[in-house]
């Protein structure tokens, strides 16, 4: 079933590159290459690129010890092997591109992954080619998750939520965040998650979680503290990334009073969500009830953003982004207020836009919980 799965994204993307007046388009390794390929490479110093030409056979340059790889695959590609000696390299790619038939006219490339390295081979190979941005053709499709890929993003979520229970009652007086954040880890890997972390959590105590980005510091957690905590588990690929904020003992009254409004933002952005709107819409949501509050200007970032083979992905809910929601599509919805020196909020879930509306992927209860200073759990 997986096997079919590549070669039809292969075909709708070959498609689209036709429609797009492109003559191909090429990607070397993450997120797009093991999309459409169901093969995983590491972005190291020696270049894997593959081509995938609006029509015919796709083509993928790679090194000799990669062989095994491309063995037994379960749909048509060319591989071109090259060996230890990067003088050879260049002769390997031109070959490439002139059996695929495109060594002339516009291919597509991402931007925001391929480096000067890929670039030069592809340039020398091809002076003729011109390469423009294919981004929005691979991000479009990828943006619409099918039933198997939604399985896996919840998956990735219950994973995540799994990890977050079996440390629950580490959270207790004089524990680091970073303690705490190594802790999570273990228990992602332990309770299923890909080794690969979609991003390494972030675990911040009192006036520390006034800063979205915060790393884990050595900051000791005291009696009084809030406690955020962002986190994701990946599975088969797929990440989830939730947010959820804890009480250690009695917090102050206007940090108890953020929790309650970010966590009305977020329900009412979620009940925003449906096909057919803008993602603007979305953040607008969110936003106007955290305003309404009067604490707009410390809601400083946007509401969320695409989540899948990447941890930020199309769309963005942003007042920016007038991409038209549609089923299939998956993002967070994290609407926080953050307060200097004091404490911010974050309420973060995983989101499947579905025909009707919305479902939420994440499970994990959205109060403030007050964990007990002394003997919880
Ligand atoms: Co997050
Ligand atoms: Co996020």
């Amino acid at each position: 079933m997986p096997d079919k799965e590549h070669l039809k994204r292969q075909q709708i993307l070959q498609a689209a590159i036709k429609k797009a007046g492109l003559k191909a388009m090429a990607f070397n390794p993450g997120p797009d290459l093991s999309y459409l390929s169901g093969l995983d490479f590491h972005l190291m110093e020696r270049p894997v690129i593959l081509v995938i030409p609006g029509e015919g056979t796709p083509a993928l340059i790679l090194p000799e010890l990669e062989n095994a790889k491309v063995a037994d695959l379960p749909y048509p590609v060319q591989p071109y092997f090259y060996n230890e000696d990067p003088a050879t390299w260049s002769a390997v790619f031109h070959t490439a591109l002139e059996e695929s038939r495109t060594l002339a006219g516009k291919i597509g490339v991402i931007p925001r992954r391929l480096r000067m390295l890929e670039l030069d081979y592809l340039r020398a190979a091809a002076p003729g080619l011109e390469l423009v941005s294919g981004q929005e053709l691979i991000s479009g499709m990828r943006a619409i998750k099918d039933a198997a890929e939604a399985e896996k993003m919840e998956e990735a979520a219950r994973i995540a939520e799994c990890a977050l229970a079996a440390i629950l009652s580490s959270i207790k007086p004089g524990i680091t965040e970073q303690d705490l954040a190594s802790r999570l880890v273990g228990r992602l890997l332990q309770r299923g998650s890909d080794p690969e972390l979609p991003f390494f959590p972030i675990v911040s105590f009192g006036e520390n979680s006034a800063n979205p980005h915060a790393s884990p510091s050595a900051r000791i957690l005291k009696d009084g503290d809030l406690v955020l905590i962002d986190w994701g588990a990946a599975y088969q690929g797929y990440y989830s990334d939730i947010t959820r904020v804890f009480a250690v003992g009695d917090l102050h009254p206007e940090l108890e009073k953020i929790a309650q409004f970010v966590k009305s933002a977020n329900a009412t952005a979620r009940e925003a969500v449906k096909p057919g709107i803008p993602a603007s819409e979305v953040d607008r949501a969110a936003r106007q009830v955290i305003e309404d509050a009067g604490y707009g200007e410390f809601f400083f970032h946007r509401t969320g953003h695409g989540l899948g083979r990447e941890a930020h992905e199309e769309p963005y809910i942003s007042q920016y982004d007038q991409t038209v929601l549609e089923p299939g599509m998956t993002f967070t919805i994290e609407p926080g207020i953050y307060l200097p020196n004091r404490g911010g909020v974050r309420i973060e879930d995983d989101i499947l836009v579905t025909e009707d509306g919305c479902r939420s992927l994440t499970n994990q209860p959205r109060d403030l919980s007050q964990l007990l200073p002394d003997d919880h759990f």
